[in-house]
């Protein structure tokens, strides 16, 4: 196979926002959108990550993202990023909601405070991201809107309740706001990463044992990367995905 992929007319000029766009998979989103030659905007708390990330899209020529410092926590701070986003860049009519932190933690150990900021990093901040974009969304007479679960919860994966609950629950709000939106022409998808080796994930948990157990559980035989994820959010930000919304799209090599 080589690494040839589709380029899609439609998400030229598109106003892309995305979430914890600095690392991970979601660097190979803004990578991939800027690549399209859509006008990318991100927000992370990673600010020398996406320095860095900014520099490998100018050296490859490409239109510098624009990126602001916002602690999703903080929902007075991202409403504030998405309206200087709007008019700075323009409209946003597509929405990667595709931050989260996934750190590790025993239920016995769970306190209310932590139970409360592990939903704000993995789920509070989709919905009102998707509160803030609506308006212009509709004025634009349609949009789509990513919203990241997780492989995690569907597979049993314990030492970790406050994330896999939050992943759970993201999955209700893209059906719920998908009923809501859809009379506007605003799509609403769930994408459900498999095991993605982001390096993050290399440096934590990919142990010779984890990825012999990995291997044995996808249909197919080779890691799946960022960039694998990323096509995948492309197509569902085209308009050649126009008629899918409410769906769940599962990226894991065939494991669920
Ligand atoms: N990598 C995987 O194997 C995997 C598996 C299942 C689901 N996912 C999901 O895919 C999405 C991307 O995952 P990833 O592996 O790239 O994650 P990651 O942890 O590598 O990157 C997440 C990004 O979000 C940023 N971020 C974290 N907290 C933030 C905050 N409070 N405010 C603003 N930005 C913040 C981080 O700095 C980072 O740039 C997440 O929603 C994750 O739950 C990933």
């Amino acid at each position: 196979m080589t690494d040839q992929t589709a380029i899609y007319p439609s998400l030229r000029d598109k106003v892309v926002f995305v979430t914890g766009g600095a690392s991970g998979i979601g660097a190979a989103e803004v990578t991939a959108f800027a690549r399209q030659g859509a006008k990318v905007a991100f927000v992370d708390i990673a600010d020398d990550a996406a320095a860095t990330l900014i520099a490998a899209l100018r050296a490859e020529g490409l239109a510098e993202p624009h990126y602001q410092h916002c602690d999703l926590r903080d929902i007075a701070a991202l409403q504030a990023a998405i309206a200087t986003v709007a008019q700075d860049v323009g409209p946003i009519t597509a929405l990667i909601n595709n931050a989260a932190n996934d750190q590790r933690h025993r239920y016995e150990d769970v306190t209310v405070e932590y139970w409360d900021e592990r939903q704000a990093i993995n789920l509070r901040h989709q919905f009102f991201a998707i509160q803030a974009v609506a308006p212009m969304m509709k004025a634009a007479g349609g949009g789509s809107i990513v919203n990241f679960g997780s492989i995690s919860w569907h597979t049993n994966n314990g030492g970790m309740p406050a994330y896999t609950t939050a992943k759970a629950g993201v999955e209700g709000l893209t059906k719920g706001m998908a009923r809501d939106l859809g009379p506007f022409g605003i799509r609403v998808n769930t994408v459900i990463p498999g095991w993605i080796m982001t390096q993050r994930q290399i440096d934590l948990w990919l142990t010779p044992e984890a990825e012999a157990n990995l291997m044995q559980a996808q249909c197919l035989k080779t890691k799946v990367y960022p960039d694998d994820v990323a096509r995948m959010v492309l197509w569902l930000a085209a308009d050649d995905s126009r008629m899918c919304t409410s769906q769940l799209w599962v990226v894991d090599g065939g494991r669920l």
